[in-house]
């Protein structure tokens, strides 16, 4: 009946209609919206009441002394108040300076205590960095130390991890796992899938969560279905949980937000607790997501065939993952050097093999979104079946070179690169006189286990990124076109 008002209009209506009953009017007008939104009202005649409802957007309710807040992200409250609820799906908050009340559509009272935020504001300064993004990079020995606490077993060579709210029988059933996430969450899967491959032989693999949800799968009982998110809001991460948790399926998150839509939606899982990230591109989420999926691995393994000592050596890997982060870290001026001399080039290639290769996406992914530079990522053995063609002089190619098993066979790579007299940035661990001769640049990362490589050989492809990105003058924190949550599908 309302067809030729606006939105606003239309309300205005329904609050006239309901004498001024503005938490009735929303509520009467949500029954009748579709699709996802995230929405806070205020009558210009009313100015002292807001009424907030959401479906699948985020909506968060600052709760303060005698003053209350309403924002999409905690980020934004967390100058004002440290107390804070979230709203589910299909409910409503009605707010005044004095207190909230949070109801169903249909005004039944949904009772919800405000919950006391992890990280206080001081977790979101930029402090003395030029960029969020940078700060963050820095953090990540920090973080990775937060997601390790508590969490290693010496005694028994396993993990803890209270969340997962599954026994080690139910995770003896497993017989796949499959790991869904978008974007870099999605590119950390696959480096997960590698690692529970590798330590529990339970056959593992990513999707991409945006794609998974639209092709009906198949969901089965004895598959375990992780789901991985930083902010917890991503929409179309959240519609894959509920695809798996409608056709029967058990899924756990791995997730930094406490507290957010698909954390709430799992259940269980494993929180990575790196802080809060507040730049666009995700770094130190990336690298602790995989942590978090070391440890997984370990736990899983140990219930299946892992032996004691096999566990002991990734434990001990994983401690010293941080120190390690900080050796990296003292070498930003080679790396700042390395990113200036490429940074103007129109292209680059990022190829790795077998764990290298989800290190490669998401350095190519990193270049793409901050610096605004086309760049593709290759698994390294896929190259000459077609982008070989494209290797030239002009062209830098970034090789992940890890020192395992499969060293030599990228070598090899790297030489049909060099026939084709295409630059060559080898990513790597020191040790092979040989290399030198054979590359324009290195960059040297420690030694670790096999398993942990990814972790480390992801930093200094964040920061050839970053700082190729200050170089080009970009927005670096706020990239063009793109938003740290993607609330919509
Ligand atoms: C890349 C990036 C995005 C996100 C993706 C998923 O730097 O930030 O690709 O990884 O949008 O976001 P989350 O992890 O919040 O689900």
């Amino acid at each position: 009946m309302f067809r030729s008002e606006t939105d606003t209009e239309v309300l205005a209506h329904l609050i006239e209609a309901f004498g001024g009953e503005i938490d009735q009017a929303v509520r009467q007008a949500l029954t009748v919206i579709q699709g996802t939104y995230g929405i806070v009202v205020i009558d210009a005649r009313q100015p002292d009441r807001l009424v907030a409802g959401r479906n699948g957007s985020p909506v968060v309710v600052g709760v303060g002394e005698r003053e209350m807040f309403i924002a999409s992200d905690v980020a934004a409250l967390v100058r004002h108040t440290e107390q804070v609820l979230y709203l589910d799906d299909h409910e409503v908050a009605v707010l005044d300076a004095g207190g909230y009340r949070t109801v169903t559509l249909d005004d039944q009272p949904t009772t919800k205590a405000p919950a006391t935020i992890q990280w206080g504001h001081e977790a979101y300064d930029r402090g003395e960095h030029e960029h969020f993004m940078l700060k963050e990079i820095l953090e990540q020995p920090d973080a990775c130390e937060r997601t390790l606490k508590g969490r290693l077993d010496l005694q028994f060579s396993t993990a803890h991890l209270g969340g997962l709210n599954l026994t080690p029988r139910d995770l003896l059933d497993i017989k796949r796992i499959k790991i869904l996430g978008c974007g870099s969450a999605f590119y950390s899967g696959i480096g997960g899938a590698h690692l529970l491959e590798a330590l529990t032989r339970v056959p593992a693999d990513a999707e991409a969560a945006s794609e998974f949800r639209y092709r009906n799968p198949v969901i089965e009982k004895d598959c375990l279905y992780i789901a991985v998110s930083q902010s917890g809001e991503t929409a179309d991460t959240l519609a894959a949980v509920h695809e798996v948790q409608r056709k029967g399926g058990r899924v756990l998150g791995i997730v930094n937000v406490v507290g957010s839509s698909i954390a709430r939606a799992c259940g269980g899982g494993i929180y990575i607790h790196a802080g809060p990230e507040v730049s666009v591109a995700s770094t130190k989420v990336f690298t602790c997501t995989l942590v978090a999926f070391a440890l997984l691995a370990l736990y899983l393994g140990r219930i299946r065939d892992l032996s004691p000592a096999a566990g002991r050596r990734l434990i001990d890997g994983l401690q010293k993952l941080p120190d390690q982060m900080r050796e990296i870290l003292r070498g930003l001026d080679h790396i700042r050097a390395v990113a200036d001399k490429y940074a103007t080039r129109d292209n680059a290639f990022y190829i790795g093999r077998a764990n290298g290769y989800p290190v490669a996406l998401e350095g190519a992914q990193k270049l793409k979104e901050i610096a605004y530079v086309h760049a593709e990522a290759y698994p390294a053995s896929e190259l000459k079946h077609g982008p070989l063609a494209l290797v030239c002089p002009e062209t830098p190619t970034f090789v992940v070179l890890p020192r395992d098993h499969l060293y030599e066979k990228s070598l090899s790579s790297l030489e049909e690169i060099r026939a084709r007299r295409g630059p060559v940035i080898a990513v790597t661990q020191a040790g092979d006189e040989r290399l030198a001769g054979r590359v324009d640049d290195m960059l040297v990362v420690p030694p670790t286990e096999d398993e942990l490589n990814p972790i480390l050989l992801t930093l200094p492809l964040q920061l050839i990124a970053y700082y190729a990105a200050v170089r080009l003058g970009r927005d670096v924190d706020q990239p063009r076109n793109l938003a740290k949550s993607v609330t919509v599908e």
